[in-house]
């Protein structure tokens, strides 16, 4: 398989770490057919690409074989601002759909232990095309097959419909929030669009938390608190 460097990891601090810890371990209590998890939000800017990694990595801590799938196929920003750096030819996702590659020349082992990669490929004007077809969720149902855990880091729901499309063939779904940012309306929106996929909303995670919200001592690290909760969201506005 081919090798993807991960180099710039950002630090947690201890509250962001316990939060991940948190989502993962309610994630691994959603029952065992939860395994493909798309993450979105309503803005760009909102950490869905850093919460996205940080589950994929608090899960393979645990041991699990897991996949992420970069799946913003119109603007990715995670190679770029993740310090990722495919070894070869640089194949992805959009290679695969258009029929240019296999799926396996897609697909990376990264340095981050239990840790594989699917990224776009070559960035497209019209994800769509290649989002809302069978071969995309057939190449989804086969990583399903292959990996433990699947997180699919999605572009925003209000923006574009790229998001719930892709969750039409996921699992579940999170919604990533701005603390004192995102809008309640906006929120409604999404959350509503999301609803509408089919695919159940495992959970919001409340991003970007300023430190001093948290009050206890012992989570003075770091610039940000990173603040999460997950719960079932049928009776929830
Ligand atoms: N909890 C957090 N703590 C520190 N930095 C964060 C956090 N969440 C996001 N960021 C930073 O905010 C910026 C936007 O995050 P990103 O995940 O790329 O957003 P999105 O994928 O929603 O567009 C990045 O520079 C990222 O490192
Ligand atoms: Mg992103």
């Amino acid at each position: 398989m081919k090798k993807a460097m991960i180099s710039a990891l950002p630090d947690l601090g201890y509250a962001g770490s316990e939060a991940v810890n948190t989502v993962c371990s309610n994630l691994m209590f959603s029952g065992k057919n939860i395994k493909t998890i798309v993450v979105t939000s309503c803005e760009p800017n909102d950490g869905k690409t850093f919460t996205s990694m940080q589950m994929a990595f608090n899960m393979a801590k645990r041991g699990k074989k897991v996949l992420l799938v970069d799946a913003d196929l119109r603007l990715s920003q995670m190679n770029a601002r993740y310090g990722i750096e495919l070894i070869g030819s640089g194949t992805g996702m959009t290679h695969f759909l258009s029929g240019q590659c296999a799926l396996e020349e897609a697909l990376y082992e990264t340095n981050i232990p239990n840790t594989f990669l699917l990224p776009i490929g070559r960035a497209v004007q019209s994800p769509l095309s290649l989002i809302a077809t069978t071969d995309f969720s057939d190449m989804i149902q086969t990583v399903r097959q292959s990996f433990d855990f699947v997180v699919v880091d999605a572009p925003p729901v209000g923006l574009v419909i790229d998001a719930a499309e892709i969750a039409k063939c996921c699992d579940g779904s999170i919604l990533v929030v701005t603390y004192s940012d995102t809008h309640v309306r906006a929120l409604r929106e999404a959350k509503q669009q999301m609803e509408r996929t089919g695919t159940p909303i495992l959970g919001c995670i409340l991003n970007k938390v300023p430190l001093e919200r948290i009050t206890s001592k012992k989570y003075k690290y770091g610039k940000y608190g990173y603040y999460a909760y997950s719960q079932q969201h049928e009776k929830h506005e």
